[in-house]
């Protein structure tokens, strides 16, 4: 983890969160009451994680503080579906698996399959796994990643972290860097909760509930307190309390461990008794496994920026047919960028055709009004309107309103589209509709 100091001097170290996976998991109880018993349930998490990358280079990919969006979703061991699953059922994806990547490296392709078939021939490890691999499919794509630049590579046995039965992450093909892991999802069983379960000895667990609950026979410590009394004292009670409410193991211990007040106490194994009771019994504890989609967020935002950039051409040179003649020199084009109107930072500009006779004033209302919609505009009133368009092209934001003379006549605005750069006419009342419409 990343070593740090925390206050004046040098005395007290603090560790950097690697992920942001654990503060979910110390969370279980609570998250399992708000859920109130129900399986399976999830969290999702966005945050800053620290890595202490030896070489922080490659543009947002290998940065030291990062951004991740993690969700840690907990099921039954015994049943790991999704009540979903059929609406992803038949998505395509492009499956590396850790058999095809023992092959020569060129031939190392990937298959193409549903995700349903994926999982019933075995390739994924269950339901729950298939649905969030395609789930994961589907928002990459949906972001503005196309197809043919993904795929998801399964973890080989050597290289699969030691928590997890099934881990596939989604790679984006850079022409920079070749393929990049963008997310992560992995099947990491109960390890985690185990871990805490371990470290913490609070139990993090949720019930399998009987159809009806049963009788039972169990085992029970009972207090012997004329052997606690003398050996604790005054924390002798307290002890005895906690003892009888301890689970008996198969092998009793020579002595059992109880904590009181952060304090361990050792208990010998003559301070206490079993005695076999009939409980009623409303079903089994287990520790629940978590299905984790991790996705790191300053790779997806490079990715979309990779994937959707359009750089300038090269300059070129017409040359006339007839005399052979130099005629002009064409480009070079600006930079476009083609992100999705959903996950466009800015939704449209706002221009009027001239910073006067009213045309500003009118410009601002109908800016004022998107913003109100909830979109977020742009208001630039410098320079010519080809410049502008060119502005707003540049970071990728797919409309433009422009206001001109007509417009304080008729009450309407030109919208101008980025990547067909159309133009049409829509009257302001219409303006907020329009862009709900179309998103
Ligand atoms: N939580 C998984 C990871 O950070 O890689």
């Amino acid at each position: 983890m990343f070593k740090t100091t925390v206050g004046p001097g040098s005395s007290r170290a603090g560790y950097l969160r690697p992920e942001t996976a654990q503060g979910i998991f110390m969370d279980f109880n609570w998250i399992s009451r708000y859920f109130r018993g129900r399986m399976p349930f999830g969290v999702v998490q966005i945050g800053k994680a620290y890595r202490n990358e030896i070489s922080p280079r490659q543009a947002l990919l290998r940065l030291r503080e990062f951004h991740q969006m993690e969700a840690e979703v907990f099921f039954d061991p015994q049943n790991k579906t999704w009540p979903r699953y059929d609406r992803l059922r038949d998505k395509n994806l492009k499956l590396l698996t850790r058999e095809a990547q023992l092959l020569a490296p060129t031939e190392q392709n990937p298959i193409r399959m549903t995700m349903g078939d994926a999982v019933a021939n075995g390739i994924i490890a269950n339901e729950a796994l298939g649905y969030f691999v395609a789930l994961t499919a589907e928002f990459l794509e949906t972001a503005g990643l196309p197809e043919n630049v993904l795929r998801f590579r399964q973890h080989g046995l050597q290289e699969k972290a030691h928590y997890a039965t099934d881990t596939w992450d989604a790679e984006f093909l850079s022409t920079r860097f070749d393929w990049v892991e963008i997310v992560g999802i992995a099947d990491r069983t109960d390890f985690d909760l185990r871990a805490h379960e371990r470290v913490s000895g609070q139990k993090l667990r949720q019930m399998r509930f009987f159809k009806e609950p049963q009788a039972v026979e169990v085992d029970r410590f009972i207090p012997v307190r004329a052997q606690l009394g003398p050996r604790f004292k005054d924390k002798a009670a307290a002890i005895g309390d906690a003892i009888s409410k301890m689970d008996v193991p198969d092998s009793i211990p020579r002595d059992l461990e109880v904590e009181i007040d952060g304090r361990v106490f050792s208990v010998p194994k003559d301070c206490v008794r079993v005695e076999r009771r009939m409980e009623r019994k409303e079903g089994d504890w287990y520790v629940p496994h978590v299905i984790e989609p991790s996705f790191g967020v300053d790779r997806i935002i490079y990715a979309l920026l990779e994937c959707n950039a359009e750089f300038p051409g090269p300059e070129i040179e017409m040359v006339s047919m007839a005399s052979g003649q130099k005629m002009q020199v064409v480009g070079p084009e600006p930079v476009k960028i083609r992100l999705p109107q959903s996950v466009a930072p800015i939704k449209a500009g706002v221009f009027p055709l001239m910073n006067r006779d009213g045309l500003d004033m009118f410009a601002k209302e109908v800016d004022a009004r998107l913003r109100a919609a909830g979109i977020t505009t742009y208001y630039d009133d410098a320079g010519a309107i080809g410049r502008r368009y060119a502005r707003m092209d540049e970071i990728g934001t797919p409309w433009c309103v422009t206001v001109d003379y007509d417009s304080l006549e008729k009450k309407d605005v030109t919208v101008r589209e980025r990547d067909t750069t159309k133009q049409e006419r829509v009257a302001i009342d219409r303006l907020v509709d329009r862009f709900h419409d179309k998103s």
